[in-house]
């Protein structure tokens, strides 16, 4: 058989798979539903709605029920002022971009092999009541 011969049922049968493709393409399209009130079909969609921002906690995170705790068990036999919320505090710069507490228990940070348990989860603790929650008593 001649080479030219060889790439014209090559040439046929890319032409009937991209065939396919495209009667395969409209019968998909049949199924879509078209954009609410356009009348063009083959109109642009419409944006994606932007990912809302990460929402607070829905609960509160405060000293006394959630940090006392932790620091109770991993911080206080070094730390004993942190056994008490005016003790805590002191470790905190309240509005201020950068905390000790937080600084020192995050990943990488000089105190958070002394996190024990899941430390990733207590560190994540600890920032969020200072960032988010003001580095509040109670609840
Ligand atoms: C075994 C004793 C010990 C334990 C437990 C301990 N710390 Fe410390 N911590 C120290 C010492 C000593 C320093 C000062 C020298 C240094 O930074 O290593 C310090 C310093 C700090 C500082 C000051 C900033 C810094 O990085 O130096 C912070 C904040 C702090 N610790 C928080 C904590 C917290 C929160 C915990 C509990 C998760 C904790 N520490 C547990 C001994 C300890």
């Amino acid at each position: 058989m001649p080479r030219s011969h060889h790439l014209t049922r090559l040439g046929l049968a890319a032409v009937a798979l991209a065939g396919a493709l495209v009667v395969a393409g409209c019968e998909a399209d049949q199924f879509a539903l078209p954009p609410v009130g356009a009348s063009n079909p083959i109109a642009p969609t419409p944006p994606v709605t932007p990912p809302a921002p990460a929402p607070t906690p829905a609960t509160p995170i405060a000293y006394t029920q959630d940090i006392k705790p932790i620091l109770g068990s991993d911080c206080v036999r070094c730390h004993p002022d942190m056994a008490t919320y005016t003790g805590a505090l002191g470790w905190v710069s309240l509005g201020a971009p950068v905390s000790p507490i937080v600084n020192a228990t995050q990943p990488g940070g000089t105190m958070h092999q002394r996190l024990s348990g899941d430390r990733i989860a207590k560190a994540e603790l600890i920032r969020s009541w200072v960032f988010d929650f003001d580095a509040q008593e109670n609840r």
